[in-house]
């Protein structure tokens, strides 16, 4: 039987890896085989792609330029890992992935949605996530989150009114195709988090 391919989203200091962490664990407590992995990354190539889309840089990052070397991320990572796992039957949990694009250089960086499209066919070729959890929480508290970790990476000092777009564009997804998203408010407290999600889990695990 394959496995579930299963991704996280959410913007910036939303506290994705702490929940992926817990889904992590809730699942394998259920005997349940899983690989974690992230995009941009989740093989050596693609880990070396992540950091020079992350690198904050002097010279202007064309969207287009961003957009090809997210994909071109994708296309390995999918075919090197994802894609196997679920072959052989363990399910892949996945921080983010193409609902990432539409969010971010879609939304975010304005680039046609329609392109995105167009590239997401050519890459996945019909693949898509059966399940994403999307984390809302209001820009401005995720913002301070992140900042407080430290060092920001080339999206995390984009401003504000980029993130507002961003969780427009999660929000516009969501709305437009809502059987393969759960949404978890995740600006409430960590316990009443994980307790939405593991209610969440527990539907999933049973379909
Ligand atoms: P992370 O902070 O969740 O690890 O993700 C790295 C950054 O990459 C995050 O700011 C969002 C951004 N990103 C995109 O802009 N487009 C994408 O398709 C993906 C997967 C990530």
């Amino acid at each position: 039987m394959k496995g579930k391919f299963i991704t996280v989203e959410g913007s910036e200091g939303v506290g994705k890896s702490t929940n992926i962490a817990f889904i992590k664990a809730w699942l394998k407590q259920k005997n349940i085989d899983v690989i974690h992995t992230r995009e941009p990354g989740g093989t050596p190539l693609a880990e070396e792609l992540r950091y020079v889309l992350l690198k904050n840089r002097e010279e202007n990052f064309n969207p287009m330029a961003e957009l090809l070397v997210m994909f071109a991320a994708r296309a390995q990572h999918l075919h090197e890992v994802i894609l196997p796992a679920i072959e052989r039957g363990q399910w892949v949990l996945c921080d983010r992935f193409t609902d990432a694009t539409f969010a971010y250089q879609g939304f975010g960086r304005g680039l046609e949605l329609n392109l995105i499209t167009e590239l997401e066919s050519l890459v996945q070729q019909g693949v898509h996530p059966d399940k994403t959890f999307y984390l809302d929480i209001d820009v401005a508290i995720g913002l301070q989150r992140a900042q407080a970790r430290g060092d920001l990476d080339r999206f995390e000092n984009e401003k504000i009114e980029f993130f507002e777009r961003v969780r427009q564009g999660y929000l516009e997804r969501v709305a437009q195709e809502p059987d393969r998203y759960i949404v978890i408010d995740a600006g409430q407290g960590l316990a009443d988090v994980q307790h939405d999600i593991s209610a969440q889990l527990e539907r999933l695990v049973r379909i």
